[in-house]
């Protein structure tokens, strides 16, 4: 159906919220193949069919971001398919509103689905990046770096020669504080500690990863932004904003910021912000 050198834009956890709101205006705006993917088939399909009803053109697959093996999967049907990845929206992601401390169990399953699925996906999917791609991580005013409350983390994650191994290091020390219990959990980084610090190891890997694709010689552009607080079944429907417009600063990075944006934390009006500050 598609040719090879169609462009392709991919959205992890496509199937409601932020994600399906990110993949309608793709659909609507971006010239090339759209993929919603979900890591459940009902899901995700039956998000496909309110898109289809709304008379848009995408394509399903299943992705389950914390599953190596589905990540495996996915990129062999894409390199199998298309000539590359042109946008990447790492979208996907976990919180339990109602929990406010998790036990370690918990906080390493959001981990898993929030942070480390981002390891899997940078090694297994980003070989197949086309030189131009432009990667959206959708972060969180929770991702700021002042959400810390560890000193020696928040001298760490702002070194110009960060590296991956030190944000690996950074979310362990967080969740061997979270096994050590509550009182060392919120030390941490306060209330849904688990959380911020996904989010803000979720930033700081933006960050270096950039530079990374930069060393390389790599025209790739990565951002990540804070969507707003937005009425999602994530937040039990409270927020200030629609998923439409919370899908706003996401798309403009997917769609319209010049290419040299590369790296940025972005607020959900689309202006850049200092994640450090
Ligand atoms: N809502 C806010 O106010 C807000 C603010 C800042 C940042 N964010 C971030 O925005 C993103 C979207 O959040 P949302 O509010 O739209 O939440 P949501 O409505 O709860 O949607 C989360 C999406 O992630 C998917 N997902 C969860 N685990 C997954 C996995 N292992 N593999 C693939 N997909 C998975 C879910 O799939 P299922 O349907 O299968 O569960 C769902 O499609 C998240 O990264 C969130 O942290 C949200």
């Amino acid at each position: 159906m598609y040719k090879m050198e169609t462009k392709v834009a991919i959205v992890t956890g496509g199937n409601r919220g932020i994600g399906f709101e990110i993949v309608k205006g793709l659909c609507a705006k971006f010239d090339g193949a759209v993929y919603l993917t979900a890591r459940n088939e009902e899901r995700g399909r039956q998000a496909v069919k309110k898109l289809e009803e709304l008379g848009l053109n995408v394509l399903f697959h299943v992705l389950d971001v914390t599953s190596e093996a589905s990540v495996q999967e996915f990129a062999t049907y894409v390199s199998t398919h298309h000539a590359g990845i042109d946008v990447l929206v790492n979208n996907a992601g976990v919180l339990d509103f109602d929990k406010s401390v998790s036990s370690y169990e918990d906080a390493k399953k959001l981990m898993d689905t929030n942070f480390f699925s981002l390891l899997t996906i940078s090694r297994i999917l980003y070989p197949y990046l086309k030189n131009n791609a432009r990667i959206i991580n959708i972060s969180s005013d929770w991702g700021l770096l002042s959400n810390i409350r560890k000193q020696v983390w928040l001298d760490t994650l702002v070194k110009d020669d960060l590296t991956v191994e030190e944000i690996l290091q950074f979310v362990n020390d967080f969740l061997q504080a979270a096994k050590n219990g509550k009182s060392s959990f919120v030390a941490f980084a306060g209330h849904y500690g688990d959380y911020k610090v996904s989010k803000v190891a979720m930033s700081a890997l933006t960050f270096v990863q950039q530079r990374l694709f930069d060393e390389q010689g790599k025209d790739i552009a990565i951002n990540c932004v804070h969507p707003g607080f937005v009425k999602t079944d994530m937040t039990k429907g409270m927020g200030d904003f629609t998923p439409e417009r919370g899908a706003r600063a996401p798309l403009h990075l997917a769609l319209e910021a010049p290419h040299t944006q590369k790296g940025t934390f972005v607020w959900h009006d689309c202006h850049q912000v200092n994640w450090d500050d």
